[in-house]
């Protein structure tokens, strides 16, 4: 029997412009329990390329982390698996009210008042802000080279996507551009530090951005990689006063859960109203857990900031020994100048049983590669004298 979106979602989407066929669209897909056609990393990271890599390769394309979950997190995940034949609403609001604490943003169990909504990752709050803010008539503003993931979802419902150049030199988000590219924005989406470049944008230029955007515009900060970043300034208290800002935050990358799916959005509670508006269901507890024990060890984020760096920067110093180009990134990935086709350069280190990442249309010689551990890195180190240049 086929269902239809809630009915406030379907009025909505209609009102915006969206023909019934399009509409028509998702509401099948939703009632298919299928997911959305979008991409998270790892899917845009195999999106063209073969999905059995052998057991023993080295595998640093998706931006994950090699060190997992922290014990503390394993051991809260191992407690609560037998509790899993229930639905149980209190780890995630447990995951919110300590996540909030953290964030100084305020959670309450009336989702019309609460800042924070926790998701199963920050894919789902990314792919449904473009649903609730952009349409036909109001695009999508975003970084070029970029997360991709936003515009793949604005493009399934046939809302524009502006892509502006990041700044040559800093790679930094472009916040005038931005501002002068499209006047009538419903969306920008500003990626701190960003993927792939793994480069921050200022502060004041986000201040800029959120003082400057057209009215009834939002801005998405997307911040799954600030915690990697010694001098990331977050944007959560900017949601805290209620200005126009979505920030999203994942527990996929320093907290090395991308498998156990846990993340947040937090906003003004109408602003996230009309995001969960798009999804329903229960969290995983196991991720809820897991990720609250993650936030409690205060050690975390400081101690996998300093390994990740010191194995990045080890890297860089090595490519620059070398003459190789790169864009000097504060995350867990960078962009390396292959001076080859990068589709052609990814192949010939399979060949090698390194699996580096994609590259990016705009910069087709470029491949971006994750920092996985130092063995992963000497393995990336050999593979790569014999691959570039060759
Ligand atoms: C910038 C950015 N945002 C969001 C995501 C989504 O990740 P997840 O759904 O695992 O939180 C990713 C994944 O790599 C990402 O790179």
């Amino acid at each position: 029997m086929p269902q239809v979106l809630p009915s406030e979602q379907a009025v909505d989407l209609l009102r915006r412009g969206y023909s019934r066929r399009s509409f028509g669209r998702i509401a099948t897909l939703l009632t298919a329990g299928a997911a959305l056609p979008f991409y998270n990393e790892p899917a845009l990271a195999q999106l063209s390329r073969v999905r059995n890599i052998p057991a023993d390769a080295t595998k640093i394309d998706a931006n994950e982390n090699p060190m997992g979950p922290c014990p503390e997190a394993a051991d809260a995940i191992h407690n609560v698996i037998r509790h899993g034949g229930r639905y149980m609403y209190a780890y995630t609001d447990e995951l919110a009210q300590t996540m909030a604490e953290i964030e100084q943003v305020k959670f309450s169990y009336k989702a019309e008042e609460s800042y924070i909504q926790i998701y199963a990752g920050s894919s789902a709050p990314l792919h449904q802000a473009v649903l609730a803010f952009t349409s036909k008539d109001r695009p999508l503003v975003t970084a070029d080279p970029g997360y991709e993931a936003g515009p793949r979802a604005a493009k399934f419902i046939g809302a524009e996507v502006v892509n502006v150049p990041l700044r040559k030199g800093t790679w930094d988000h472009d916040v005038r551009g931005m501002l002068a590219a499209a006047p009538n924005a419903g969306l920008f989406y500003i990626c701190n530090p960003n993927n792939p470049t793994g480069t921050l944008t200022s502060r004041a230029d986000i201040e800029y951005l959120v003082a400057n955007k057209p009215k009834g515009s939002v801005v998405m900060i997307d911040e799954a990689y600030i915690h990697l970043a010694k001098n990331a300034v977050p944007c959560t208290d900017m949601a805290a006063a209620g200005k126009d800002v979505v920030v999203l935050r994942t527990f996929s990358k320093i907290y090395g859960m991308a498998g156990l799916r846990a993340g947040a959005a937090i906003a003004r509670p109408d602003l996230l109203g009309r995001i969960s508006g798009f999804s329903a269901g229960a969290m995983p507890i196991t991720a809820m857990v897991g990720a609250t024990a993650s936030l409690k060890v205060k050690t975390l984020v400081p101690d996998r900031r300093k390994t990740i760096g010191d194995t990045r920067e080890e890297v860089f110093t090595w490519l620059s020994a070398r003459n190789v180009e790169f864009v000097p990134s504060e995350t867990n990935c960078f962009m390396v100048n292959v001076k080859r086709p990068g589709r052609e350069f990814w192949t010939a280190m399979t060949a090698q049983k390194v699996y580096v990442g994609r590259s990016w249309p705009v910069w087709p010689d470029w491949v971006r590669v994750t920092v996985g551990t130092p063995a992963d890195m000497a393995k990336f180190k050999d593979a790569f004298l014999k691959c570039y240049n060759a």
